[in-house]
């Protein structure tokens, strides 16, 4: 292992403040560098007379005075959004081992695709004649995705995995209300992810919390227990594998019998199927219900909660259910949207789904093949084994088991030196790596989930292994340097509390209506 990261010489003591962040002097908003009468742009004169507004909107309310927009030239604005983005970190910058978010690089040849004119200029009107290379594109993806899952058929329609979560929720509902049962509760174990629970309320069920056992997996026993406890009253039991521990679920085959006997479905969470694509698939363990979560997996663009694609797979038995239109084929290379289905859950997007997303799934899929997606996942685990191996010795293993595609140490060791996880997770930014997930899952104590994902090289990782240690050495020796960092960020360490409560989201000028009031 190597001693030193590869990349820059991490510094030892926090550097000077960089003159240009944000509350530092220097730094200036865009609002800030706006001129009366600068402009970015001209365009020719117009040969069309001018109208006042009002008389052209004669009766309508229209606001008393221009809006606010920036004044700056097109050299301003070009500095402004290069400056930001050199601010910010991305994938493109640097290992990203956020777990649970599989930040792994999108190959560029599905932005290509995704930016061919025949596909990127489709419009959602467009007639059904019109764009049947778009509807087999989908419907090739579909069947892609359900041999992945082992399952039957797909809706592409939700926009992220939570969607696919409520999506798959009420394909629960409706099942369960066309063979008039009406039971209430949904199972989840300890180790889910916060989007599970929120699903399911959304969906009018109870969630019924199952703790984890031991071995940090699921405790048949106490599955056992629960259903008898909720006899007749089991909806759905969610699960995720492998679970957010990085741990496969090995007790799979049992649970998806217990819970069937007892008239419940089965819902997996394959947000994680980075880990297992081509090795198992959740239709042979039994299960009814998959969301995919394409731009974990499938290397599309992350969004803050979208716009992107949660796709849901199901079993043949639910298919009546799934949102319209469904996509059907009426010959060869021909398709139509079908509308007309009683049983349907009804519409949960708009059109068919996030197309341009989808693209860019396919486009990933197409290129890979089945070996290649395979390899991904054989990657994905090796990679996150090896960094395990690298810094398992600087913190508690609280499940000592062989990890999948992440793992979660527990960093409960560098209390004694008055040190927290947030702490280890900001000095590593000092490294110039992006920190690994803090205290999720909140079964462990000061939890660290790191996912190195299966597109960094072992050079990367072996840099990742060495700030980590670095990092955890100068936790005895200069415990004060992690509590205060970051110290080399354009933004240091901030109260996130008060950030929570007081947000500050909009520049106010002198004349503005105060805080709280809608100006
Ligand atoms: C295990 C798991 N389930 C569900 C989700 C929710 O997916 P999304 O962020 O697309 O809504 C995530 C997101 O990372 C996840 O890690």
């Amino acid at each position: 292992m190597a001693e030193t990261p590869r990349s820059t010489p991490p510094p030892a003591t926090p550097g000077p403040a960089p003159a240009q962040s944000p509350g530092a002097p220097g730094f200036r908003t865009i609002y800030e560098k706006s001129r009366a009468g600068r402009c970015a742009y001209s365009l020719p004169r117009s040969g069309v007379p001018e109208t006042p507004a009002d008389e052209l909107f004669a009766g309508v309310v229209l606001r008393e005075r221009a809006a606010r927009l920036p004044e700056v030239a097109e050299i301003d604005l070009l500095r402004h959004f290069n400056e930001l983005s050199s601010r910010d970190y991305g994938v493109e910058k640097g290992p990203y081992p956020l777990g649970s978010c599989t930040m792994k690089y999108n190959p560029k040849i599905n932005e290509r695709v995704a930016a061919l004119p025949g596909l990127r200029d489709l419009h959602p009107y467009e007639p059904e004649d019109l764009i049947q290379g778009a509807l087999e594109l989908m419907d090739t993806l579909s069947l892609w995705l359900a041999e992945i899952a082992g399952l039957s058929r797909t809706t592409l329609q939700p926009a992220a995995g939570a969607h696919g979560e409520l999506t798959g929720l009420l394909l629960v509902r409706a099942y369960h209300e066309d063979r008039g049962t009406d039971p209430h509760v949904v199972l989840i174990p300890d180790t889910a992810h916060g989007t599970n629970p929120a699903s399911v309320v959304m969906a009018g069920y109870r969630p019924v919390t199952l703790p984890s056992n031991a071995r940090g997996g699921i405790d048949l026993e106490a599955v056992r227990g629960f259903v008898a406890e909720h006899e007749g009253d089991i909806a759905c039991l969610m699960l995720t594998n492998p679970n957010t521990l990085g741990l496969f679920e090995v007790d799979v085959v049992a649970l998806a019998g217990i819970v069937h006997e007892a008239g419940g479905l089965l819902y997996y969470d394959g947000a994680n199927s980075n880990a297992v694509l081509g090795h198992s698939r959740p239709g042979d363990m039994g299960f009814d219900i998959v969301h995919l979560n394409t731009h974990k997996t499938f290397s599309t663009p992350h969004g803050g909660g979208g716009p992107g694609a949660g796709p849901v797979v199901v079993r043949d038995i639910l298919e009546p259910y799934l949102p319209t239109p469904v996509l059907k084929k009426t010959g060869v290379h021909q398709y139509t949207l079908d509308y007309d289905r009683p049983k349907s859950i009804g519409k949960v997007r708009s059109f068919y789904g996030n197309f341009g997303v989808l693209v860019r799934a396919y486009a990933y899929i197409r290129a890979l093949g089945a070996d290649g997606l395979r390899e991904v996942s054989d990657a994905a685990v090796l990679n996150a084994t090896y960094v395990m191996a690298g810094i398992r010795d600087l913190f508690e293993v609280p499940y000592d088991r062989p990890v999948m595609h992440e793992f979660v140490v527990s960093a409960e060791p560098l209390r004694e030196y008055g040190v927290r996880a947030l702490d280890v997770a900001k000095r590593l930014l000092d490294y110039g790596v992006h920190p690994p997930t803090t205290y999720f899952p909140l079964i462990v104590k000061e939890a660290l989930m790191i996912e190195p994902t299966e597109t960094e090289s072992k050079d990367d990782l072996d840099a990742f292994v060495a700030a980590v240690r670095a990092v955890v050495g100068e936790a005895a020796s200069a415990p004060e340097l992690l509590r205060t960092a970051p110290h080399t960020m354009p933004v240091k360490r901030l109260d996130e509390v008060a950030a929570a409560r007081n947000p500050v989201l909009r520049q106010r000028f002198a004349d503005d209506a105060p805080a709280g009031r809608s100006a």
